[in-house]
């Protein structure tokens, strides 16, 4: 079974609490995603491979090191694309792969509407980005779609998780890691996340 990492890093927890905040509008909420984002992508490529590359200072030649996968990064439309910009500042050669899946509000059950991935794999590692992890059904769709691709390895990379979310995640896929900001503590009748933050998508474009 993949690793669930969850952020403990202070700047973190300091940012998550404005991000929950009622109080928090469209502007310093799309902000704090990017700023938590880059928090978390650091913390899930520590282990990403490295292969030498020879490079000269101004004093003497020196063999370095660059990332040796190719990285795609699929958001899950709508709330993922925030995510998306924090990303590409820091790996720039990353491709982004859009996936449109929404949660049926009656049903909670995930509808794709949106597939831009090409004919053939062309990264090495697939972060599947979205904010919410609820009842995970749009990430176990997410995933689906990306392995009958035939991506090879995933993860999913989330800020806030509803323990249902993980752990349906973990059976479909338990080989998907999954780096969040925050566990929470359950779902509501509604299917939110309890405390969570509302909803994601609607507090990053002011649709609520
Ligand atoms: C939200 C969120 C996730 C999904 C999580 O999207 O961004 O994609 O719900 O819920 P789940 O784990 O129960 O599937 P939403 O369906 O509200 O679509 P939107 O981003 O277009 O608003
Ligand atoms: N989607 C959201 O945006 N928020 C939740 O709490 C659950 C699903």
């Amino acid at each position: 079974m993949a690793a669930v990492n969850i952020s403990r890093h202070p700047l973190v927890l300091h940012k998550l609490a404005l991000l929950r905040h009622i109080a928090t509008e469209p502007k310093k909420f799309r902000e704090l995603v990017r700023e938590l984002t880059q928090f978390l992508i650091y913390e899930a490529t520590l282990d990403l491979p490295l292969e030498p590359r020879a490079i000269t200072t101004p004093l003497a030649p020196l063999t370095g090191a660059r990332i040796a996968e190719r990285i795609g990064l699929v958001p899950i439309l709508r709330a993922g694309l925030g995510m998306v910009d924090p990303i590409l500042d820091l790996i720039p050669t990353a491709h982004v792969w859009h996936l449109g899946v929404y949660r049926d509000h009656a049903t909670l059950m995930p509808v794709t509407y949106y597939n831009k991935l090409p004919p053939e794999v062309d990264v090495d590692l697939c972060l599947v980005l979205d904010p919410m992890l609820a009842t995970g059904g749009s990430a176990c769709a997410a995933v689906d779609i990306l392995k009958q691709w035939g991506a090879q390895r995933i993860a999913f990379l989330g800020l806030i998780a509803a323990p249902e979310g993980v752990q349906a995640l973990q059976a479909a896929h338990p080989d998907v890691p999954i780096f969040l900001a925050a566990l929470d503590e359950r779902l509501n009748e509604r299917g939110y996340i309890v405390p969570g933050l509302g909803d994601a998508g609607d507090r990053q474009f002011g649709t609520g």
